[in-house]
């Protein structure tokens, strides 16, 4: 059947401080976007995205991100509309699934934001786009290995997906979420209003509460 998250996919969304953005799948040809993305962003994002200290990326690491087969390693990228002003596309983002070779059903995703585009909405509307492209692919759980200090995306998985377990260990949360069912061109702001999980998520990212273990144990629901 024809997906609609394939190479002819192309969105265009503006974010939240207005900044015009294009969404399509990656293509091995954007290795040069991806690589001086990866450059600017910052070493706490870096640490966030890889969960390792990491200052560059290999030409082995460089393929295997980019040279992709959109079906059981989707990756979707944003690029800034306005450019670098010389004509030159900006990575703005990307998402990306890799299907779980003996859980068919289940796939690992992970996404990172350039930092000055953080906050605006974009993490969330690829996040999406990400779930809707892994249930025509026949995917039906997403896990991801967040950083147990990472509030953002925690709190961001909590928006998408009321379903959610999540293992602990080495400072490491292994979250597994029911994907979401949400259409290939669901508005972000569509979503359901959030229950008091996301919102006590909400508070702890903007330091409204104290991200104490008592939190987190509230927070955690084991399998
Ligand atoms: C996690 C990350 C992808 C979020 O991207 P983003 O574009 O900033 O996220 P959005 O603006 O779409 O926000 C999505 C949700 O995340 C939460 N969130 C994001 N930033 C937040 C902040 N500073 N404070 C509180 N909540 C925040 C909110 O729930 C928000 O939903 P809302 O705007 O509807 O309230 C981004 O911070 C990032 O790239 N971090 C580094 C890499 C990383 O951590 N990757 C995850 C591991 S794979």
């Amino acid at each position: 059947m024809a997906r609609f998250f394939s190479i002819d996919y192309v969105e265009r969304a503006t974010l939240r401080d207005g900044t015009p953005v294009v969404l399509r799948l990656l293509t091995p040809e954007d290795k040069p976007i991806l690589a001086a993305g990866f450059a600017h962003l910052s070493q706490p994002a870096r640490y966030a995205r890889f969960l390792a200290p990491k200052s560059s990326l290999s030409e082995d690491e460089l393929r295997y991100l980019t040279e992709v087969d959109q079906e059981s390693h989707v990756a979707i990228g944003a690029v800034c509309e306005a450019g670098d002003g010389h004509g030159n596309p900006v990575g703005a983002g990307i998402a990306r699934f890799v299907r779980i070779a003996d859980e068919h059903a289940t796939a690992e995703a992970a996404i990172a934001v350039a930092d000055d585009m953080q906050g605006h909405g974009l993490g969330k509307l690829l996040f999406l786009r990400l779930c809707a492209a892994a249930a025509e692919r026949g995917i039906q759980r997403f896990r991801c290995e967040v950083l147990g200090s990472n509030t953002q995306m925690t709190a961001l998985l909590a928006s998408i997906a009321p379903e959610r377990t999540v293992a602990t260990g080495g400072g490491v949360m292994s979250i597994e979420m029911q994907l979401p069912n949400v259409l290939a061109t669901e508005p972000p702001s569509s979503e359901p209003p959030p229950g008091p999980m996301y919102k006590l998520l909400r508070a702890a990212a903007d330091n409204a509460v104290e991200w104490t273990e008592a939190v987190r144990r509230f927070w955690r629901r084991d399998p």
